[in-house]
């Protein structure tokens, strides 16, 4: 092996990734008083939060009444009730606070008449328990991620977090079971970096692009999600993955489920609104994982769009251009830009798009990883938090609700700021590396630089993306989830013959592209098996040899292991089956009715 040489640092607090949830929790330790990196492969204002689009939601009630209790009822019952609910009431209950906070910070809300928070309507979001529509999603137009992760950006830079751009996390460096640090590789120069901390907090996103067609940038390889497995502790729920409606045909970008919140409704090759029959009362604004599950039926039964009748057309023609143009000018560019379509004139061409990893760290609502030890699956790994898409608190369960998940990045990662005030000792000195505890992330980095096989990463990489948009799609059954595991278990297997051609360590993005495969596979694995594994349908887990969900045997969350040169290893973890405190009640599960 190459000699490696670490350039050490230390902190009280190293947040590994830099989109809303990272920069939040980054900026929370720091009002803590607390020194803070943040560690990211994108420039900050590049990570993947930029691209969400229709909003924040949060019961502010400036559109109609609204009340905190009814969006824990809508995220509960969205989540198929895999969700826990003492993370949901903390999640819906502190949502107001998070946006009024980012307002005073600077975010660029849209404004209603008489200047308050503009809402707009979105899936599964609902008054009254349920009753009809409510408009809780808060938008700064169409890019209200892009607004706000500027501000927490700026924001971070005035409480004076130290900024770590364009480097590659690599490993969490472990210590009788607790995290004492993480290494990375700068990009810019090929310096490794060891960074010794007293916490580390993981906010690396989603692992869209372990899927072919996806609304994720490429970026999103769920670095993070991988460095949790490689330190033998599991992941969550993985098998969940959402399906957002409406991505563009063919180039996957996302069209928001706020162009539906304006007014905007799918059709059939016969013109029909067919959502009014797969959930007459939601209509086009049920959840997510019914309209993607309607859109596929109506294509499998021949009613799809287009010469091939394989996607569907989402209409906003009807509406107002002025509306368009004020509501949602980022969408009506890209259906410009990416599917040669004018919005005032003629429909978008859309079709079910991977969007969001449900599953992911175990975490408790503070940000602290949880991992099982003898019966008590919720033991806390000292030294390490998760938040955001990265994280599996679980308030999303089974499947989420559109725009809870900027209430997601900016709720837990406050809570990650304030726990690690709590939990950090500003007078206790910094852990130090323990002899040998980075030997493995050297040998992986050089095992990849110098990998000679005969298999080029992309190809490794296709076929992994291609067998899980096709056995790990909107409806599986046994058989596409078996044939998905023999697959992926296959093209993980010929990673032995994997081969990169750069052997530099300056701007690799060859090595860069292996070490984001080799997370993704990891991940991909886990996944499927985790599908095949779970034998009943719930939120975005729909098994058609198994349709109806099973809360006697499968209310339970899955959690799977892949040690390095292991299998998959799966038990599970019970769902919190109570509240956060005594306002409400537990709610109990109900027959799904849309
Ligand atoms: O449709 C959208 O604007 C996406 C929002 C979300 O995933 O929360």
């Amino acid at each position: 092996m190459a000699a490696y040489e670490f350039v050490d640092h230390e902190y009280d607090v190293v947040v590994v990734g830099a989109g809303g949830s990272g920069l939040r929790a980054a900026l929370g330790a720091a009002q803590q008083g607390l020194k803070v990196a943040c560690v990211t492969k994108v420039f900050p204002t590049r990570s993947h939060t930029v691209a969400a689009q229709g909003g924040i939601s949060a019961s502010l009630g400036n559109m109609g009444e609204d009340d905190w209790k009814w969006h824990m009822y809508d995220t509960v019952k969205g989540s198929d009730w895999l969700g826990d609910q003492d993370a949901i009431e903390y999640l819906v209950r502190e949502a107001p606070k998070a946006v009024y906070e980012l307002e005073h910070w600077g975010v660029p809300f849209s404004r209603t008449e008489d200047g308050k928070i503009y809402q707009r309507a979105f899936g599964g979001m609902t008054r009254n328990f349920g009753e009809g529509p409510v408009q809780r999603t808060c938008a700064a137009a169409d890019r209200t991620g892009h607004a706000i992760l500027h501000t927490l950006y700026g924001q971070s830079v005035r409480r004076e977090v130290k900024f770590f751009v364009e480097y590659f996390a690599l490993d969490l460096i472990m210590q009788d079971g607790a995290c004492t640090g993480v290494t990375a590789w700068q990009l810019d120069n090929g310096q490794l970096h060891r960074f010794r901390a007293k916490l580390v907090i993981l906010a690396t996103g989603g692992y869209g692009r372990a899927y072919f067609s996806a609304t994720s940038a490429h970026t999103c390889t769920g670095d993070g999600n991988a460095m949790v497995l490689r330190a033998g502790l599991p992941l969550q729920d993985m098998e969940f993955v959402q399906f957002h409606p409406t991505g563009i045909y063919g180039a996957g970008c996302l069209i928001t489920e706020g162009a539906r919140g304006e007014g905007g409704y799918l059709t059939n090759s016969e013109g029909e609104r067919f959502m009014e029959r797969y959930a007459p009362s939601a209509k086009d604004l049920a959840s997510r994982d019914v309209v993607s599950r309607s859109m596929t039926i109506e294509i499998r039964e021949g009613r799809g769009v287009g010469p091939n009748k394989d996607h569907i057309f989402l209409h906003l023609d009807h509406l107002d251009p002025k509306t368009l143009h004020a509501r949602l000018p980022g969408i009506s560019e890209s259906a410009k830009i990416f599917a040669g379509v004018d919005v005032t004139k003629a429909p978008i061409p859309v079709l079910p798009t991977v969007h969001y990893n449900m599953g992911g760290i175990p975490t408790n609502y503070h940000g602290e990883v949880l991992t099982k030890v003898g019966d008590n699956a919720d033991t806390v790994v000292p030294g390490l938090m998760a938040v955001g898409e990265a994280a599996c608190v679980s308030v999303h369960g089974a499947n989420r609700l559109g725009s809870n998940s900027l209430t997601d990045l900016v709720v837990f990662g406050r809570a990650a700021g304030l726990r690690a005030g709590e939990v950090v000792d500003k007078a206790a000195p910094v852990p130090a590396a323990p002899a040998g505890a980075t030997d493995a992330h050297l040998a992986r980095l050089d095992r990849f630089r110098h990998a000679s096989g005969g298999t080029p990463t992309a190809k490794l990489r296709d076929d992994m993306q291609r067998a899980m948009q096709s056995d790990a799609a909107v409806f599986r059954t046994g058989k596409t989830l078996d044939e998905g595991v023999a697959k992926l278990r296959a093209i993980h297997a010929a990673g032995e013959d994997i081969k990169t051609t750069d052997r530099g360590l300056i701007w690799n993005t060859d090595l860069v592209e292996t070490l984001e495969y080799d997370n993704l596979i990891d991940q991909a694995l886990v996944t499927i098996e985790s599908a095949a594994n779970r034998k009943e349908s719930r939120g975005a887990h729909a098994r058609e040899d198994y349709p109806d969900r099973d809360d006697a045997e499968w209310m339970k969350h899955t959690l799977a292991w892949k040690r390095p040169g292991q299998g998959v290893a799966i038990d599970y973890r019970p769902v919190h089956e109570y509240t956060m405190s005594s306002d409400i009640d537990y709610i109990k599960p109900k027959a799904r009715v849309y």
